[in-house]
């Protein structure tokens, strides 16, 4: 699986006339609203409240890692555990290539 993501990557990579993720960012900024990412998180995850990390900026793997380490428990938030438990491995793909995208 690991592998496949890659050579998608590398795809989506390599189409310059497409630079974004694997995702469907417009699903991704739904989700990202629905969810209540945005409520902390800010528009774009651009304007955080305070205490939260801003995202904008960051790239697609690196939220994508963040967003499938909460969800597995790998990494420890008590707010993040719960908000990556509910999103699906579609929603996490989406969300990456909305904010990093
Ligand atoms: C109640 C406020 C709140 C909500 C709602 C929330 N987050 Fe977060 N988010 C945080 C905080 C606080 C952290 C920092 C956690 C840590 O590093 O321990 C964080 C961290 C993150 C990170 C990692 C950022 C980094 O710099 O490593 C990502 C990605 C992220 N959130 C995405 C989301 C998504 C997607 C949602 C919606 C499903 C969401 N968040 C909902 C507060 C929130």
């Amino acid at each position: 699986m690991k592998t496949v993501n890659a050579i998608m990557l590398a795809g989506a990579l390599a189409l310059s006339a497409n630079p974004s993720f694997a995702g469907d960012a417009e699903a991704g900024k739904t989700a990202f609203a629905s969810k209540g990412c945005k409520g902390c998180h800010g528009a774009g995850g651009a304007a955080p409240t305070p205490g939260t990390p801003k995202l904008a900026g960051k790239d697609a793997a690196t939220i994508k890692q963040a967003l499938s380490d909460f969800k597995s428990g790998t990494r420890s938030s008590p707010i993040m555990n719960g908000m990556a438990a509910q999103l699906s491995d579609g929603d996490v793909d989406n969300i990456a290539a909305y904010i990093g995208g």
